[in-house]
């Protein structure tokens, strides 16, 4: 099986990947919410670009029978120590908000071992009501008691570290998670609409992960999987259908020394 490489077509039938051979799926899906995938934004204006699009306003069941294909395909590509990191936000349908706990339908042959808050502090403006801070990540595991969870490579510093009663300065950075989004003065920063941190992707590849290990991302936008998962010492492997994001996550890619191919 290849490795290294971001396959431009649907997620919904992964030929390419063998059963049980990845450790690590992670990964933000589409949120049909009407984001303009395929288009880029500039000065708040949607600008036409080429190439193909994506769609992000379906039909609730048709959008729904996606999600099932990608996700039952990544449940069969992942390993019996392996897991699945679905991050999700709170959507809004008509002004109200849905929260993110449908999700779980996908997974019901899975344990849940987390329901992560991503807190950050830059976003969308608006005057009807609280600015909206924070997201979900929701942790899926094939086995409860078998899977793999390097807390050590991910402990931070604590802030109330006291000599005489705790062994390490380190401690567990808990299911709240303060990482800074992608802001316009990044230098990861890309065109596409809805990249997550790497920041953030790094904790779970270190925490869900070993080096060598291969990390799939079925939605793989502008590459930030495969990037970090490629800065970490891991395989990545992904799909996008729109050619521009993997063009983008090509060069990403290539500003990360090594050998890939899309
Ligand atoms: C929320 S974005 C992911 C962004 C990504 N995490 C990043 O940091 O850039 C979802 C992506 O899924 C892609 N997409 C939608 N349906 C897909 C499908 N069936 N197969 C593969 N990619 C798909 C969209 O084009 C979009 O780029």
């Amino acid at each position: 099986m290849d490795v290294d490489k971001i396959y431009m077509c649907s997620s919904e039938n992964m030929t390419q990947i063998a059963d049980k051979s990845i450790s690590l799926v992670v990964t933000s899906p589409p949120y049909n919410i009407d984001i303009q995938y395929g288009n880029k934004t500039s000065k708040g204006k949607v600008v036409e670009s080429k190439g193909v699009k994506y769609r992000d306003k379906m039909d609730e069941n048709t959008y729904r029978s996606m999600l099932e294909r990608v996700f039952t395909e990544c449940k069969r590509v992942v390993k019996d120590d392996g897991s699945i990191w679905v991050n999700i936000k709170n959507r809004l349908i008509d002004g109200v908000i849905v929260p993110p706990f449908w999700i779980q339908d996908f997974f019901q042959d899975m344990y849940l071992k987390n329901i992560i808050i991503w807190n950050f502090d830059w976003g969308g403006a608006t005057n009807s009501r609280f600015a909206p801070r924070y997201e979900f990540i929701f942790w899926f595991v094939k086995d409860k008691n078998k899977y793999i969870f390097n807390l050590d490579d991910v402990k931070i510093p604590a802030l109330n570290y006291r000599p005489d009663r705790y062994k390490s300065q380190m401690k567990n950075p808990t299911d709240v998670w303060r990482i800074s989004m992608v802001s316009g003065n990044f230098e990861e920063r890309t065109a596409h609409p809805s990249q997550y941190p790497e920041q953030l992707i790094e904790r779970i590849i270190l925490a869900g992960s070993n080096p060598g290990d291969i990390i799939m991302d079925p939605f793989m936008g502008s590459g930030t999987t495969a990037v970090v998962a490629k800065k970490l010492g891991r395989h990545y492997l992904g799909y996008e259908i729109v050619k521009e994001y993997c063009d983008m996550a090509q060069e990403r890619l290539d500003r990360v020394e090594g050998q890939h191919d899309i």
